[in-house]
């Protein structure tokens, strides 16, 4: 099987082409960072008319360097949830004309879904070994914060176990980030900053760090950043800067990293996987696979490329719908909201 991933949720157009058991023949992202740099975030309305500009040469470019023609493939799968509504449109309308002038089924796919499933992409060197079901995965990303019990690699058996209450780990990054005026996005500079910086130098509690229970909050320690920037921060050197990312890093990754594990242990899983953007954080990787190693966990670590968002990972999750011979229509809406949220276990709930 061979699948046309799009991808458009937020500040990425993206296409690929995948085949069914994940190998990536071709994988194209084009990034709107200097779009939105200036505003210091995404701006909606920029990031449809950019999607609407780059779409088409995106999809263009991933068939080309794959040497495969629409003829070839068996199917178009596309973001449509969650995400900015605008921006998700412009990949959801594509994939239908791409889909219906091809004659070809089109597949909707849940972005979350996509991040979840990103582990098995296999991209060549530095591929993480495919994980066994059931695993548990920490999906850290922009928009989304949340610890999974995946059964099978279908919405209907994916349980959320904790969730933020507030706002997502990257964005309490890209904010603390904008709070040092280091630019956005926040998550790679504050990444790089951290390794210079000396955690035990800022003090800053972690934030919801009780144990047994896999709920999340980040405004909190983001307010703490803002206040210790307010009083301390007229000028200070590069070297504090260095320190509050540190610190701000250690107590964020410290806290997911100890979630993830503990959630592995209560449901007797033997494998950890790591999804979304904030999981090419260099701490978080080596956090929970050493928190992992030291329980006897396998932890599996997709690749950067695979972490971020892109659109292999929207294919690979499309070619699991069709072999399971679903497909959809011409009435595929966008939405802003995840298809998982309804599966949340019963007690353990977010909100
Ligand atoms: O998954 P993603 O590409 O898009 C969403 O679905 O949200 O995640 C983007 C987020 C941003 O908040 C970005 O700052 C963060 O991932 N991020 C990082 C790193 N690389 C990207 N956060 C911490 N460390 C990184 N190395
Ligand atoms: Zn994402």
């Amino acid at each position: 099987m061979l699948v046309l991933g799009i991808e458009s949720s937020c500040d990425e157009t993206a296409a690929a082409l995948v085949e069914g058991d994940g190998r990536v023949r071709s994988d194209v992202v084009h990034s709107q960072v200097s779009v939105h740099a200036p505003y210091g975030g995404v701006v909606p309305e920029l990031a449809s008319r950019d999607h609407l500009r780059n779409v088409g040469p995106v999809v263009s470019a991933a068939l080309d360097r794959a040497g495969v023609r629409l003829a070839d493939v068996d199917g178009v799968a596309v973001t449509h949830r969650p995400g900015l509504v605008g921006a998700l449109l412009v990949g959801v309308q594509a994939a239908k004309g791409i889909a219906w002038a091809a004659g070809k089924p089109l597949v909707g796919v849940d972005h979350l879904m996509g991040h979840l499933l990103s582990v098995f992409v296999r991209r060549g060197a530095g591929d993480a070994e495919p994980p066994r079901f059931p695993f548990v995965c920490l999906l850290v990303s922009g928009g989304h914060t949340a610890i999974y019990r995946v059964d099978a690699p279908a919405p209907d058996s994916v349980t959320e176990l904790g969730a933020t209450r507030d706002d997502a780990a990257g964005e309490a990054f890209d904010k603390v980030a904008k709070l040092l005026g280091l630019g956005y996005p926040g998550g790679p500079v504050v990444d790089r900053l951290a390794a210079g910086g000396v955690a035990s130098r800022v003090k800053l509690s972690p934030p919801m760090a009780a144990r047994g229970s896999f709920e999340m909050s980040f405004s909190g320690i983001k307010t703490q950043v803002a206040q210790l920037v307010a009083r301390e921060g007229a000028g200070k050197d590069a070297q504090w800067v260095a320190d509050v990312c540190a610190s701000f890093q250690a107590a964020v990754t410290g806290v997911l990293a100890r979630k993830v594990i503990e959630a592995a242990e209560r449901e007797g899983v033997g494998d950890v996987v790591l999804g979304g953007g904030v999981a090419a954080n260099a701490e978080l990787r080596r956090r929970v696979s050493e928190a992992g190693a030291a329980r006897g966990l396998r932890v599996l670590v997709p690749p950067v490329a695979s972490c971020t968002d892109n659109a292999a990972m929207i294919a690979y999750a499309g070619c699991e719908r069709l072999a399971r011979g679903e497909h959809d229509g011409w009435d595929l809406v966008a939405t802003s909201r995840t298809v998982l949220e309804r599966r949340t276990r019963k007690g353990g709930g977010r909100r």
